[in-house]
């Protein structure tokens, strides 16, 4: 009997195979970033993969921001010298031009959250970290729980008393800069539609945004979104602010005459409108309509050093890491953090060096040929 059971195909199915099993490789055999993602895979629930993974709607966006780093080329050129890659940010001391981007609910990858997310960054040549205003933990905790620079990402409220008492911790925990996400008035997840009866309360993006259940889909608390915030929020603010999800140069020349501090170039890594055009294809239009006022950031689809080395040579002046993080959180925990922060920043050193620019300031745009569509 126990050996029919043990033999049984439904009992099997009960199990994730991969879960805890000896077959998911140690930390150190992983070479790239992209590795962690099928180990990140293995060892979540379906759910939680797919609530790091999705883009909206048709996901067509989300594939663009990795398609757009086959259209640039990098000249290559003989290294004079060891790279040297840091710099300062908003007054952020950073060792490599590498921020991680603000992601929502560490807590469904990890038990620890965004504490353990923070102890790899900083293990990592103290990577500044974005912390979501959806993280799982109290930013006190998040503040907390390591040395090394953190910056903290608002959701604006129409409730200007909200706004405030959030900000008003994020600055006593110690951030040192303010990010405003102005995308995403209105994404629709359809996989996580469907999951979502699935998900556990911590993947959530908050307990307090219900689903959307109007017809049209519209997440109605950030219909009003408009620009006039920004001398809101200012007032509450003593740190520099950076408006995150600028896709259009008129809206980088929006964000100089609102005042802001730098501009965040970002799609949500797919997840706010579909059929937006990736960030690379509109970085460089956005550089030169900031003209040097402000630093630009940078995120969504970067997997490997020669991504970020591109975005450099297009403008960026640092660029942002969303899923790449989660999969080594939620793969191996802090050290899987760590681990992949360095993989990222020794293979931007190597592209670096094979294309002969040995400082942040000598990479241009005549280091990279774009071909976009
Ligand atoms: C699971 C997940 C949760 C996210 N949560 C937030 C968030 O809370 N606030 C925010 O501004 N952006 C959020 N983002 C967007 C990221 O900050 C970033 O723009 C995006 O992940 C970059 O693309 P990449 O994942 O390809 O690097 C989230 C992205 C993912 C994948």
């Amino acid at each position: 009997m126990a050996g029919f059971l043990s033999g049984s195909p439904l009992l099997r199915g009960q199990i994730d195979p991969f879960r805890d099993h000896p077959r998911v490789p140690k930390l150190d055999e992983l070479m790239t970033a992209l590795e962690f993602e099928p180990v990140f895979h293995a060892k979540l629930p379906r759910q939680v993969y797919d609530y790091t993974a999705y883009g909206t709607d048709g996901e067509f966006t989300l594939r663009r921001n990795r398609q757009a780093f086959d259209w640039v080329d990098l000249v290559p050129g003989m290294a004079a010298g060891k790279p040297a890659t840091a710099l300062e940010l908003f007054g952020t001391p950073m060792a490599y031009p590498i921020l991680i981007s603000p992601t929502a609910a560490h807590v469904a990858l990890h038990p620890e959250g965004e504490a353990a997310t923070r102890q790899g960054a900083t293990a990592a040549a103290n990577t500044p970290m974005i912390v979501s205003n959806v993280a799982s933990l109290p930013i006190e905790k998040i503040g907390a729980a390591a040395t090394g620079p953190f910056w903290f990402q608002l959701y604006p409220k129409e409730d200007a008393a909200l706004n405030r008492e959030t900000l008003e911790r994020a600055q006593a925990a110690g951030c040192k800069a303010v990010v405003v996400t102005i995308d995403q008035q209105a994404a629709v997840f359809e996989r996580e539609a469907h999951d979502r009866h699935l998900l556990p309360q911590t993947t959530r993006r908050s307990s307090r945004e219900p689903a959307p259940r109007t017809p049209y889909r519209i997440k109605e608390f950030r219909l009003f979104y408009d620009w006039k915030l920004f001398a809101e929020i200012r007032k509450l603010v003593k740190v520099p602010i950076i408006a995150k999800g600028v896709l259009t140069a008129e809206d980088a020349r929006l964000c100089l005459e609102h005042g802001l501090d730098g501009v965040y170039v970002s799609n949500h890594g797919g997840r706010s409108l579909d059929y937006a055009p990736s960030t690379l294809e509109v970085l460089a239009e956005i550089v030169d309509a900031v003209g040097g006022k402000t630093p630009v950031l940078f995120d969504s689809g970067i997997r490997r050093g020669t991504d970020i080395l591109k975005a450099l040579a297009l403008g960026a002046s640092a660029v942002c890491l969303g899923r790449i993080p989660r999969w080594g959180l939620g793969a191996y925990g802090p050290a899987g953090v760590q681990r992949i922060l360095e993989i990222m920043q020794a293979e931007l050193v190597q592209a670096m060096a094979a294309t002969g620019r040995t400082s942040l300031g000598s990479i241009d745009r005549t280091l990279v040929r774009t071909d976009f569509p």
